[in-house]
C-alpha cells in the first residue's frame, strides 16, 4: 500500500490560443474545472495501475470540498486521512496555450495541515511500503513525515515541485528525490548532473519527452521516454512518481521501474487534465511492449 501526503486542489483551466502578454485581454477557447493538485494526482496515479492508496491531505468546506474528496473516493483511493477544514478548497489557476502551462495555486486548506497530525499517522507510514510527498503542503509537514518515515524505515519518494520549498535539511530523510530539470537546477545548481553522482539509484531527474536520468553507482543511465502526441502536459509529473512508486512498491528492478513511470506520463498527456489521461496498468505495459518491438 502506498500513502501520499500532499496537496489536493480543483484546477481552474483555461485554455487559449495564445499566453496573453502583460497587460493585455486574451480571449480563451475552453474553461474547465478538473481535480487536481500534486499529492491528489499522485494518489490517482497510483491507485489507477492497481495499487491500494491512502490520502493523507486536506480539502476545504466550500463546494470543491465535496466535489475533490468524493473524487478520489470514486478512484478508489482511501480517504480517512483527507481532512474538511473550515475554508476554502486550494485551487490552481491554470493556463494552457503553445503546448505549455503556466499554474498559480492558492493552497487553502492544504495549508491548513500540521505536522503535529503526523505523529498521529505513525501507524499508517508503517503499514505503508512506500509514502510520497511533494511541496504543496506546509514544509514542516513534510519534513515531519519525513523525520517519522526514515526512523520507522518506510521508503520515501520526495518530488521536490514547486522546488522553491525544498531545503537542505530534508537531504538527509528521503530516500528518492524526484524533481524535472528546472527543479534540479534549481536545487543543486547548473551543474546538477554531477549531484546525480552523490545519490546513486536515488536522485531520478525526468526530462519530460526525453526520459528520465540517474547515476546507478556505476554509470550515468538515461531511460528514454516514449513517442506521444500531447494535448496537456498538465500532471505528467504526477503520473510519473505515482507510477514510480507503484513500481517500486512492487519491487521492480529500478531501470524497469523508470521505465514503467516513463510509459505512464507519456500517455497521460493524451488527453486534457492532469488526471484525464493517466493510464490503467494494462496500457502503459502495451506502451512498453510496443515500443520494444
Ligand atoms: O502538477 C500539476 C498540478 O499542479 C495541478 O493539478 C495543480 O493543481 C498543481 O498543483
Amino acid at each position: 500500500m502506498i500513502t501520499v501526503v500532499g496537496s489536493i486542489n480543483m484546477d481552474l483551466v483555461v485554455r487559449t490560443d495564445r499566453f496573453p502578454k502583460q497587460g493585455e485581454t486574451a480571449m480563451g477557447n475552453l474553461y474547465t474545472t478538473i481535480p487536481g493538485g500534486k499529492g491528489a494526482n499522485q494518489a490517482v496515479a497510483a491507485a489507477r495501475l492497481g495499487s491500494g492508496v491512502q490520502m493523507v491531505g486536506a480539502v476545504g468546506t466550500d463546494a470543491f470540498g465535496q466535489v475533490l474528496a468524493e473524487g478520489l473516493d470514486n478512484e478508489g483511493v482511501q480517504i480517512e486521512h483527507v481532512k474538511q477544514l473550515d475554508g476554502m478548497s486550494g485551487i490552481a489557476n491554470i493556463l494552457l496555450s503553445e503546448g505549455d502551462n503556466r499554474i498559480i495555486v492558492v493552497p487553502g486548506a492544504n495549508h491548513l495541515l500540521e505536522e503535529e497530525g503526523m505523529d498521529d499517522l505513525e501507524s499508517l507510514f508503517k503499514a505503508s511500503d512506500l509514502v510520497i510527498l511533494q511541496l504543496e503542503i506546509p514544509l514542516p509537514v513534510v519534513q515531519r513525515t519525513l523525520e517519522i518515515c526514515k526512523r520507522i524505515g518506510t521508503p520515501t519518494i520526495l518530488n521536490p515541485a514547486p522546488s522553491a520549498g525544498y531545503c537542505k535539511e530534508m537531504e538527509p530523510y528521503w530516500t528518492y528525490l524526484t524533481p524535472n530539470e528546472s527543479e534540479a537546477e534549481e536545487i543543486f545548481g547548473e551543474q546538477w548532473e554531477d549531484a546525480l553522482e552523490q545519490f546513486p539509484n536515488r536522485l531520478i531527474v525526468t526530462l519530460g519527452k526525453n526520459g528520465a536520468r540517474y547515476f546507478d553507482g556505476g554509470r550515468h543511465v538515461t531511460v528514454e521516454g516514449y513517442e506521444t502526441s500531447a494535448v496537456d502536459t498538465t500532471g505528467a509529473g504526477d503520473t510519473f512518481n505515482g507510477a514510480f512508486g507503484v513500481a517500486l512498491s512492487e519491487q521492480m528492478p529500478f531501470e524497469e521501474a523508470v521505465r514503467f513511470a516513463n510509459a505512464a506520463a507519456s500517455l497521460s498527456v493524451e488527453k486534457m487534465g492532469a488526471q484525464g489521461g493517466m493510464p490503467g496498468r494494462e496500457e502503459v505495459l502495451r506502451r512498453m511492449r510496443g515500443a520494444a518491438e
